[in-house]
This record gives C-alpha cells, structure tokens and sequence, in this order.
C-alpha cells in the first residue's frame, strides 16, 4: 500500500504534528510505503484560475514549484492523507493551495460523482480508481458541530476526485492534550486510535469506526471544565511568551500545575466515600509557594488557593511528588519513609485520601 501524507500545519511542534506523528508511526508499522510531505516548506503558490492546465497546456499549470514532484505522487498513491489543523472552521491554507493546485489532473466536461453531485471529469480516470482519501483535523473548540464544515469539505473533495473516503480524524479540546491529570486514560486512548489509524491507513486504506470515534473521545467533563483548562492553557502560554512555540516546554508547564491538579483533586472527591466527612485539609506545596485548603463537607468539596492555621491534615511536599502521588507513580509509602512528605495533624485522614479522592478513571 502507497500512502502520501500531506500536512499543513505550520506549527512544527502543535497538536497536528504530534498526532499525525503517530498516524505516521502506525502506517509504518503495517509495512506500507509512506511520502510524508511537508506542505508549509513546499513554498506552493495558490491556483490563479486561469485554466492553463486545461485550455493552453492540458494538465500544465503555470506555476512551476513543489507541485510539479507531488501530482504524480497523488497519482501514484493508494492512499492520500491529509493532516490539518482547524483555522475559521477549515483547512490551512497550505492545505486549501494544495487542493487547487490539483485541478490540472481534471479536465474540461463534467459527470455524475458517487454522492449523485456534478464534477469535472478527471484527466486520467482509472488513476483514481481505488484511491483511498482519509483527513485528519485538529482544532481548540469542543464538540463535533464546529468540525462538520471541515470535515464535509473533505467528504466533497474525496467524491470529486472520485476517491472512496476512507476515514475521518478529528480531535477537539487539543488544548486539553496536555492535561494528564484530568482524563489520563483517555489521553492514552486517543494516542493509541492515532497509532492504530495509520496502521489501518497502512494495511487497507479505511479505518474503523472505533479508531475514528476514540481519536474524538471528549477531554472536559463539561463546557465550565473545559472553559477553565483552556484558560489556565492559555495563562501558561501567555507567561512563556516567545518560547511557548515549544510544546515541550509549555506540556511540562501545563502538567506540573498544582492548580490543575488540586482542581482536579477537589473534582474527583467521591460524594458516597465523603458522606459522613467534615474535614479541612490543608495543602502546601513550598517548591512554587502554593497553598490550597480543601474542605470536605458531607460529599462536597470546595477548594480555596489560601493557608490554614489549625487544619484537620497538612501535608507539605514538592509538586513533583505530589503529582506522582495522585498519578500513582510513586507509592505513598515510600514516599512517607523516604520523608518526600510530612504530614501534620491526623495523619489517618491521609491514609483514606485514595478513597476519597479516587484517581481520574476515565
Ligand atoms: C488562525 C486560526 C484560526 C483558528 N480557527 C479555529 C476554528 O475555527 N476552530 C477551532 O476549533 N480551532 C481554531 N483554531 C485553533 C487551532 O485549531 C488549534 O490551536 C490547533 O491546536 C492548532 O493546531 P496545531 O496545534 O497543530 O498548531 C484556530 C487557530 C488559528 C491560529
């Protein structure tokens, strides 16, 4: 199987990139052959529209540039997929140029498409015949509304080059992507559905219906949760400035948050386990001079960023340790002997914290 990747994404080190990073890895691993081309070094000019390629020279366009290696490549492929992020509810630009640029492989004269459309008439017909089209789309907003002009530009442009479409990506929230505390299992999920859709993508050119719904699996619990991880995003990116290009360091910023963290601890308070609790638990956290009071009440749980005199529990650590803790990377018992934490007040409290604060299952 020949798979041409096309990406247009510009940023080197987004969501797009790292996503369609793993689709590439999967297509890989089924023994396909993959062109991974980089549209937005490609330097591809837009379509004049000056029908050249169909009444002066049939099949020439006027541009001379990358375009003229990658038609046949489009040609030659089984498989032609196309990565994007989402810009004003569509694709990239280096994208949209990439497409137009397509036109000298139609013709003049129009035909019936397979969705019952009229479309030009493709130069070299039985060159599309079996070719397989699969999109990959990666946007900020929630929700699968906002992704249906994309995604149906897609449909329409698979039909008018008489392509079977073999499946759609699209992934929501990415800013939520680096949050590992919230939904850690389906982070791993949708990373895997990436790696699995390029193996699909490798091996018969059509994905799964399971693959396309895990890559979309939602992030937030609800439209407030999302709204708030997307700020605090937002906050960190803003206070990296210039260096936020790099998602590295921006992921390490954003996954070592106590806020984060602590909201996600006062989120996951389970009401049954906390049902007869009145307590105050008190968190300081001194490597970032953070401190967080959690009160439990009777199944409820409030969360306030001050410091408490006389709490029912205190327990002081770095934030390191804390999130290793509530990840269950690090036992609490060694982390209690190798003195990572001090506790102060009723340390039994400590010993139910798992229950009552269950790790994030989803
Ligand atoms: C010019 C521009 C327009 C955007 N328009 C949308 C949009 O319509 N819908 C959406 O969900 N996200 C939109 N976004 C957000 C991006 O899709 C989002 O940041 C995505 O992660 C970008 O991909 P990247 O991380 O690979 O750069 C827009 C971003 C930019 C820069």
């Amino acid at each position: 199987m020949k798979v041409l990747l096309i990406r247009g994404n510009p940023r080197k080190d987004g969501f797009t990139q790292r996503l369609t990073d793993r689709f590439a890895a999967g297509v890989r691993e089924a023994g396909a052959s993959l062109t991974d081309v980089d549209l937005t070094s490609a330097a591809i000019q837009p379509c004049l529209g000056c029908f050249h390629c169909w009444l002066v020279q049939s099949g020439q366009c006027v541009h001379t540039d990358a375009m003229n290696d990658l038609l046949p490549c489009v040609l030659d492929a089984d498989v032609l997929v196309c990565a994007t992020p989402v810009y004003f509810f569509s694709m990239s630009s280096y994208l949209k140029a990439f497409f137009e640029r397509l036109f000298p492989l139609s013709a003049e004269g129009v035909e019936e498409s397979g969705l019952g459309f009229l479309r030009n008439r493709l130069r070299e017909p039985d060159r599309w015949r079996n070719k397989k089209f699969i999109s990959i789309v990666v946007g900020a907003l929630p929700g699968t509304k906002p992704y249906e002009p994309v995604n149906q530009t897609f449909r329409l442009i698979a039909d008018t080059l008489n392509m079977e479409l073999g499946g759609q990506l699209t992934r929501p929230e990415s800013h939520l992507l680096p949050y590992k505390f919230s939904k850690p299992k389906t982070l791993k999920l949708v990373d895997a559905a990436f790696f699995k859709a390029g193996r699909e993508a490798g091996n018969t050119g059509r994905l799964a219906g399971k693959t396309m719904e895990e890559a979309g699996l939602p992030l937030a619990a609800s439209e407030s949760h999302f709204r708030m991880y997307s700020n605090i995003y937002w906050e960190h990116a803003r206070a990296l400035g210039a260096h936020s290009t790099n998602l590295n360091a921006l992921h390490e910023r954003v996954g070592a948050d106590p806020d984060i963290l602590m909201r996600e601890m006062a989120r996951t308070c389970n009401p049954q386990a906390t049902a007869r609790l009145r307590a105050v638990l008190q968190f300081d956290f001194p490597d970032q001079d953070r401190h967080y009071r959690l009160t439990v009440n009777h199944g409820r749980c409030e969360l306030q960023p001050v410091t408490t005199e006389q709490p029912d529990l205190r327990v002081t650590c770095a934030t390191d340790v804390w999130v290793a803790l509530f990840t269950r990377q690090l036992n609490v018992i060694d982390a209690l002997r190798q003195r990572k934490i001090v506790l102060a007040g009723d340390k039994n409290l400590f010993t139910k914290l798992d229950r009552y604060f269950p790790p994030p299952a989803a």
